[in-house]
């Protein structure tokens, strides 16, 4: 980038202020804000909020809001001014990036591109697939992975992981061209983990690229790219505890460096006269005009604190509670887990069911307004796959306007919470 030299004159313990500042102590687990947050439920009572909808957007860490708070006294212009404070900034801004990179195990030379969440990381890389580009999707997928391609061949939901693979080898044997394959990592509506190991071997197999859609994974598991040898990855800051407007785009540089800049303004260009020169590193090329700087820096320091507390001490309470939580429903008779790949499959902490004789709006609105326990309730931005599932549910329907409860944990995540929704299910199966 063109600041390098502003880069280089901020001192080194100046730019290293935010990453200490969300550095949790020790290996406990951060807390969240809003912990202590309370609703009214029906007769004007006010009780703690149960927050079970993470998977939508999750609460904001402690130390991503220090960081935030720490940048903003020097908050300045990036990549643009000569004084200090925009020095610092843009330094700040620069080093996020880095962040993020090691976060994910990116290669040196992939591309790291802030974008504003998963769907402007996806709808970014269809406009730079090279012409001809045949894309492979799941009609598993959220709609921001399924929808934004100009060409694409779309699979059934595969009856078990072996077929996923199967599936996608037998579709991208038959394609010529430039191919991509588009995965999930981690179900927003089941929870359930996806092959992506295997998939990008074959993918790679059939000279195609995979882009794995981790918005649902990289808050609740390590993800490394290099290992699993992926091409490209995408995920939203407002899912990872960073609610501040930021997603990120990463991977391989060459389609990204070639293709028609995603934002024409300033900051994209080399020169301006009567042809206009773009850059051709990926960075600037895509991120034209004033970045979200303090959502970098917010998706930085999320990074930071997961990594800072471990991934052995997140894993283990998440699946403690999702234990819990799954166990419980399954305890309750006219409740319904919706799962692809069956009950044993390994999942994150998400999980959707449906409840006999309501619908989930009715379910929703009642655990929220009598219980003051918040859930997501629809298709999730996955028509086709919640559809395809509750074709098959026991006591599902396929009416068109079917759909299903989410309950979806993280952390800040507490037993009580899960034991308020399982009891709240009960009284409303019993009434
Ligand atoms: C798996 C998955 N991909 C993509 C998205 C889109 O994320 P965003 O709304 O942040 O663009 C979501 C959001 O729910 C998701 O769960």
């Amino acid at each position: 980038m063109s600041t390098l030299t502003i880069f280089n004159s901020v001192p080194a313990q100046a730019v290293e202020a935010p990453a200490a500042t969300s550095a949790p102590s020790g290996r406990l687990i951060p807390a969240v804000l809003g912990a202590d947050l309370e609703v009214p439920v029906k007769g004007g009572r006010l009780v703690s909020y149960a927050n079970l909808d993470y998977a939508a957007s999750a609460p904001c860490l402690e130390p991503v809001s220090a960081a935030v708070a720490a940048a903003l006294p020097a908050y300045s212009s990036v990549h643009r001014g000569a004084g200090y404070a925009s020095q610092l900034t843009t330094a700040r801004y620069e080093q996020s990036r880095h962040t993020v990179r090691a976060f994910v195990g990116a290669r040196p030379d992939d591309a790291v591109i802030f974008t504003r969440n998963t769907t402007d990381a996806t709808n970014l890389l269809a406009r730079c697939l090279p012409e001809g580009t045949t894309v492979v999707v799941f009609d598993s997928e959220h709609h921001a992975s399924l929808l934004p391609w100009e060409r694409s061949v779309r699979l059934a939901p595969p009856a078990f992981p072996g077929e996923a693979v199967r599936a996608a080898d037998e579709a991208l044997a038959g394609i010529e061209g430039p191919k991509l394959l588009v995965v999930t990592a981690a179900s927003n509506v089941t929870g359930e983990l996806w092959p992506i190991a295997a998939l990008a071997h074959i993918a790679h197999r059939h000279g195609a690229r995979i882009l794995v859609d981790a918005a649902q994974l990289v808050p609740h598991r390590r993800l490394n790219l290099t290992a699993l040898d992926l091409d490209y990855v995408a995920f939203s800051g407002h899912k990872l505890y960073a609610p501040f407007g930021a997603g990120v785009l990463i991977g391989r540089r060459d389609w990204l460096a070639e293709g028609e800049p995603y934002l024409k303004g300033g900051g994209a260009v080399r020169s301006v006269g009567e042809t206009t020169e773009w850059h051709d590193d990926p960075e600037p090329r895509h991120e034209a005009g004033t970045p979200n700087v303090l959502g970098a820096i917010a998706l930085a320091a999320a990074c930071d604190a997961l990594t800072a507390t471990g991934w052995t001490e997140l894993v283990c309470e998440e699946e403690r509670l999702i234990a819990r939580l799954r166990a419980g429903l399954a305890s309750i008779e006219g409740v319904h887990e919706l799962s692809l790949w069956g009950e044993d499959h390994p999942r994150v902490g998400i999980v959707s069911f449906v409840v006999d004789g309501y619908s989930a709006r009715e379910v929703a609105e009642a655990l929220s307004g009598e219980y003051g326990i918040g859930v997501r309730d629809g298709k999730f931005c996955a028509h086709p796959f919640v559809r395809h599932l509750l074709g098959t549910a026991d006591g599902g329907c396929e009416d068109g306007t079917a759909s299903a409860v989410r309950a979806s944990i993280g952390i800040g995540s507490t037993q009580e919470h899960v034991d308020r929704l399982i009891e709240a299910l009960r009284d409303l199966v019993g009434r």
